[in-house]
């Protein structure tokens, strides 16, 4: 079925949505995006996202299309126009259309698109199995904490742990992990402690980690932000991710070697219940 998407400043039809060859979000990658996940038809974390693209625009010098309050109405009006109740709604913008030119244009729009995607996020099969990631050398540019839709190389990076029967990738720099291919990556130690990559320009600051790791330290569970290698992950008792379109997501293994039991383990199904209890009660 067709869906309702937003292009600057209307809802139309999918087929009919249209932008500019010449937008250099298309041309440069030069543009910035959002996924904002809907349970009972409500936004998750909608502030949080609100605060990061507001970040990522000024990191780029590009100009808010609209502002939070309107962005709020657009996103309300997707979910009821197209009766979602659970899934995603993925945001861009670009810098907008201009003559090819690699020194920024003065006097370009930028463009905003919005789209949903409807997808069984509570129920997810994955949540159930975990996930099996391979390790793969990080390909990507210095500037991982600004949300650019420069995607290729966590696509490639996911094309190659497919091609290895595995689902995902964690990507490595210098010899230890910095996220995974559209996610953030932590472990958890058998003393219960959970590890995650601090935040700086090497890693994307996720809204999920951020929420996650505020109901952990409520939950009394002990945190240590800091980097970890394959090799202490594969000896931790469990890893898991997180991310706005899988929440909590426990991984079994690393390059094929089980994580614990090789099983989901009770931290990231424990973390993963009271994400989307707090999510469900907290969303608007
Ligand atoms: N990706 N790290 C990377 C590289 C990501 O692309 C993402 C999100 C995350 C998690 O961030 P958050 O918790 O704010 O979703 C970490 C989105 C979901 C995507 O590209 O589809």
């Amino acid at each position: 079925m067709s869906r309702t998407v937003y292009v600057n400043g209307e809802f139309v039809a999918e087929e009919d949505a249209k932008i500019s060859v010449f937008d250099r979000g298309f041309l440069f990658a030069d543009g910035v995006y959002e996924v904002t996940s809907v349970l009972d038809g409500k936004l998750i974390d909608f502030d949080g996202h609100c605060k990061r693209l507001a970040r990522s625009l000024t990191e780029l010098d590009m100009d808010a299309p609209v502002d939070d309050a309107e962005l709020l109405q657009i996103h309300r009006d997707l979910i009821a126009g197209n009766s979602l109740v659970e899934g995603v709604i993925y945001l861009q913008v670009t810098r907008g259309a201009a003559d090819r030119d690699f020194v920024y244009p003065t006097d370009a729009k930028p463009s905003l698109v919005l789209f949903t995607q409807e997808k069984s996020l509570v129920d997810a099969a994955s949540a159930k199995t975990g996930i099996k990631v391979i390790s793969v050398p990080d390909m990507r540019w210095g500037r991982r904490d600004i949300k650019t839709v420069q995607l290729l190389a966590p696509s490639m990076s996911k094309m190659a742990a497919k091609a290895e029967g595995a689902d995902d990738a964690w990507m490595v720099e210098d010899g230890f992990v910095t996220e995974g291919t559209s996610n953030n990556a932590y472990i958890v130690k058998s003393d219960g402690t959970i590890v995650t990559r601090h935040l700086t320009n090497e890693i994307l600051h996720g809204i999920t980690r951020a929420a996650v790791l505020r109901l952990a330290a409520e939950s009394q569970m002990k945190i240590e932000e800091r980097a970890f290698t394959v090799e202490e992950a594969q000896g931790a008792a469990e890893a898991f991710v997180t991310a706005a379109s899988t929440f909590v997501c426990p991984v079994v293994s690393i390059d094929g070697k089980p994580i614990g039991a090789g099983v989901p383990g009770p931290v990231a199904l424990r973390l993963r219940e009271i994400y989307i209890e707090e999510s469900r009660s907290l969303a608007i």
